[in-house]
């Protein structure tokens, strides 16, 4: 067995660690701040990081101790340099690199989109290369052809908001919580999917790219334009046919990339390929084409620190003490991923 990692997450509103030997999970704690935020409609910055500090050193012994191992124990320490909120991913830096330093182990900075595309090469669904990967979440949305792990290659990715942005934002136009895709997926459940035509974004059949700021302005209209509020069932047809439109257009891409590429597999990553829905289309475009589909169970698809510990064993370590001048970047680098 390949020496365990140790992996911190801490780029958004979730603190993550994990222990991961080669593709086994020993552990994956995921302290979610999710309430905390409910409030405010969304995560703010200030009050995640704050939290992110008080919880991550619990977050990582609970980690060790559910792998039944000790820091001695472990080969690498890996962490999320990349991209996220800049306090977030300061703290999991700061305590990755405080851990690596004092066990005297080399430190892996690790994308968060790699992390993603890296989560369906883990036990049990243990996709190979080659294989075409959606990761559609809160804030990135985006295609990648992986011929080699250590190097995925963007093939497409949105304009403008993110997948689970325009979830979010169109489960708040209706009226419900935050994080909105779970209350989203079930509203939508009971409704109709074609009771309205929402525009999808970036037609054509060569498009990889995606755009959904446009069906987030017509919900706008149909919620605004009525004269009184829509009844449950209307809410439910509304949530329905909008959650169809945003999701419709990343199974299709996702296939028909998978198809010319010439690749036997896809697979789906990021916190909106929890949603019962999009495993649905996806599953059946990739019937239809003869893909294999790998979907990670759902605790790997949203944040979490086993896909970091993943993504760790297709990126160069820094050699102890080396790293201690390194840092947290806010931003994604130019091709996408860092790895
Ligand atoms: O990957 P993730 O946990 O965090 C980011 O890196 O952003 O993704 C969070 C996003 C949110 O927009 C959330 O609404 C969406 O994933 N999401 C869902 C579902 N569960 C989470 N979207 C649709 N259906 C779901 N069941
Ligand atoms: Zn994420």
């Amino acid at each position: 067995m390949r020496a365990p990692v140790l992996a911190i997450e801490t780029s958004c509103d979730e603190t993550a660690a994990a222990v991961v030997a080669g593709r086994r999970v020993l552990s994956s704690v995921v302290a979610s701040q999710a309430d905390l935020h409910a409030p405010y409609g969304g995560v703010v910055p200030e009050v995640a990081a704050r939290h992110h500090l008080g919880t991550v050193n619990g977050v990582v012994d609970e980690a060790l101790a559910e792998a039944g191992i000790g820091l001695r124990d472990v080969g690498a320490v890996a962490v999320t340099q990349r991209p996220g909120l800049i306090g977030a991913l300061l703290i999991g830096v700061a305590t990755a690199k405080a851990i690596a330093y004092a066990a005297k182990k080399p430190l892996v900075m690790v994308d968060h989109l790699h992390g993603h595309i890296a989560a369906s090469w883990l036990e049990p669904v243990a996709l190979d290369p080659p294989f075409v990967s959606l990761v559609a979440s809160g804030g990135h949305t985006r295609l990648d052809l992986v011929t080699d792990l250590r190097a995925p290659r963007l093939l497409g990715q949105t304009i403008d908001d993110a997948a689970g942005e325009a979830i979010d934002k169109g489960a708040r136009l209706l009226g419900l919580g935050y994080p909105g895709g779970p209350a989203l997926e079930r509203l939508a459940a009971t409704g109709s999917r074609t009771a309205h035509r929402f525009p999808v974004g970036l037609r054509g059949p060569d498009t990889r790219d995606f755009s959904f700021a446009g069906v987030k302005t017509a919900l706008l209209y149909a919620v605004r334009e009525r004269r009184e509020p829509p009844d449950e069932g209307e809410r439910a047809d509304l949530a329905a046919s909008y959650q169809e439109a945003v999701l419709r257009p990343l199974a299709e891409r996702l296939i028909a990339a998978a198809v010319d590429e010439g690749v036997p597999a896809v697979a789906l990553g990021g916190g909106v390929a929890a949603n019962g829905r999009l495993r649905e289309l996806v599953g059946e475009g990739a019937a239809r084409a003869g893909l294999r589909l790998a979907v990670p169970d759902r605790s790997l698809c949203t944040d979490n620190a086993a896909m970091i510990g993943a993504a760790s064993q297709f990126t160069d370590p820094v050699a102890w003490p080396d790293y201690l001048g390194l840092d947290a970047v806010a931003t994604a680098p130019p091709g996408g991923i860092a790895a």
